[in-house]
């Protein structure tokens, strides 16, 4: 029984491609899918070269990188057979408001966020056809609204959503479904190092939760559940979408943010 309380199975006979799968979210989507039944590459910058001698394969992959990427895929294909599902979910994040950013900061979150998901697209598109396969891009409540000191970062997310939008109406004829998860705040590495970078670290900590009408930020395990139903053929009539999986965050303000508001 899987935390969210699937009994599994529901990717059986599927293999999968997960970027940034060493640690967070992309770790935990990984995981999931092999209780699902899935087999498995999980690559990142900082995997070993290939080993496939556990659940996972695992495989070094910069996804800015072409030669890496086309590696990757075909990878899967020679280990695995056939490739059914790409998650792509690795991405870097820059602090910064547009005067704040380099210009090799901008360049460096633009090559991991959106030419990573472009070329990952790129070179399983073919492989999907065939299997009638699906693409789960990562993205972020920020690719739909803004938060402060972010600017490469919500400029990034922002593209992913279009080019999922792009992708869907293009590839949808070919039987290739393509959609975009929207997280808010999850509690993993790189939402450590925005909160070190906000003025007042406990200060940001303490109000994330309060922020969320549930009451709580996610856990990696929230978008691993609505990503192994994405990947599943429960979604098979789901295309094109970008699914908020916020805890509310965005529709509205939650109870205790309204309270503390002034004039309210
Ligand atoms: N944590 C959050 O609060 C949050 C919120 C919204 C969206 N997201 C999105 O979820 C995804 C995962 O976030 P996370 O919090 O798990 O991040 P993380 O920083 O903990 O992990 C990122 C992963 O991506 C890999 N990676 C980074 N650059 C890479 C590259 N060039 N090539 C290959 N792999 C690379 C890292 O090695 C790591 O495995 C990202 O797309 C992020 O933007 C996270």
């Amino acid at each position: 029984m899987t935390p969210n309380g699937s009994t599994g199975g529901r990717l059986e006979g599927k293999v999968a491609l997960v970027t940034g799968a060493s640690r967070g979210i992309g770790a935990e989507i990984a995981k999931r899918f092999v209780l699902e039944g899935a087999k498995v590459l999980g690559v990142s910058r900082s995997e070993p070269a290939f080993d496939d001698s556990g659940p996972i394969a695992r495989m070094r992959v910069d996804v800015s990188r072409e030669d890496d990427v086309r590696a990757a895929v075909e990878r899967a294909v020679e280990t695995f057979g056939r490739l059914d599902v790409v998650v792509n979910n690795a991405a870097v994040e820059h602090e910064g408001t547009v005067e704040q950013t380099s210009a090799e900061a901008w360049a460096e979150v633009m090559d991991v966020n959106v030419r990573g998901v472009f070329l990952t697209s790129k070179y399983a598109m073919p492989h999907l056809r065939r299997t009638r396969g699906s693409i789960i891009n990562i993205s972020s409540v920020d690719g739909l609204w803004a938060e402060p000191g972010l600017a490469a970062y919500c400029a990034s997310k922002g593209a992913v959503l279009a080019l999922t939008r792009a992708m869907a109406i293009d590839h949808g004829p070919e039987g290739v479904r393509c959609n975009s998860i929207c997280p808010s705040y999850v509690a993993t590495e790189m939402l450590d190092q925005f909160y070190d970078a906000q003025p007042d670290p406990a200060r940001a900590r303490a109000r994330a939760a309060g922020m969320h009408p549930l009451g709580r930020i996610s856990g990696p395990g929230d978008i691993a559940g609505v990503a192994a139903f994405l990947a599943s053929d429960d979604a098979a009539f789901v295309t094109g979408q970008s699914l908020v999986v916020d805890g509310g965050l965005t529709v509205g303000r939650a109870a205790d943010v309204a309270a503390l508001a002034p004039g309210q």
